[in-house]
């Protein structure tokens, strides 16, 4: 059964601390460093969960609101990790037409997150995308590198069940 919680833990190292506030000491000073710092931080830790967003928010003496106000706002930002698995469904208009909505419906119903986000166990992420260049097998998704064609709602459980 797959965790349905969607509270990724957090599991940032003394070393990427470090790196992050020297990046802010190094920038905090210069016009306009909130976004490269987000950036930056983003690199470090490959998201921006809270606790990363309250160390940019109380060296920078910057509203912690205001710091999810723009990572959530500006598309490169993550504020979930990805999974082991990164599950991307196209929704482009040629697998839309053929129901890839529904596909990503069930896909966030079985695992219980939303788009963008990733299971607890940190196993399967979700997002949807723009067209991969596959519209012939519509309505398609990939699991990292693995391409799934002419999909069904049914078929979604049999294909989850074969990453470990
Ligand atoms: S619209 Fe989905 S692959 Fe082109």
């Amino acid at each position: 059964m797959l965790e349905k919680t969607k509270m990724v833990p957090f599991n940032g190292t003394k070393e990427q601390e470090e790196s992050l506030r020297q990046v802010i000491e190094e920038l905090k000073n210069d016009k306009g460093s909130l976004m490269p710092i987000m950036q930056k931080a983003q690199d470090i830790y490959g998201y921006l969960p809270y606790e990363v967003q309250k160390i940019i928010s109380d060296e920078m003496d910057v509203p912690l609101e205001k710091i999810y106000g723009v990572a959530t706002f500006y598309s490169q930002f993550n504020l979930f990790p990805k999974g082991k698995y990164k599950i991307s469904v196209c929704l482009g208009t040629a697998c839309y037409v053929k129901g890839s909505g529904d596909i990503y419906n069930k896909l966030m119903e079985t695992l219980g997150i939303a788009g963008g986000e990733c299971t607890s166990d940190g196993k399967f992420s979700l997002d949807a995308c723009r067209c991969i260049g596959a519209c012939g097998l519509a309505p398609v998704m990939m699991i990292n590198d693995e391409v799934y064609g002419r999909l069904t709602v049914e078929e979604i459980d049999g294909i989850l069940s074969k990453y470990e």
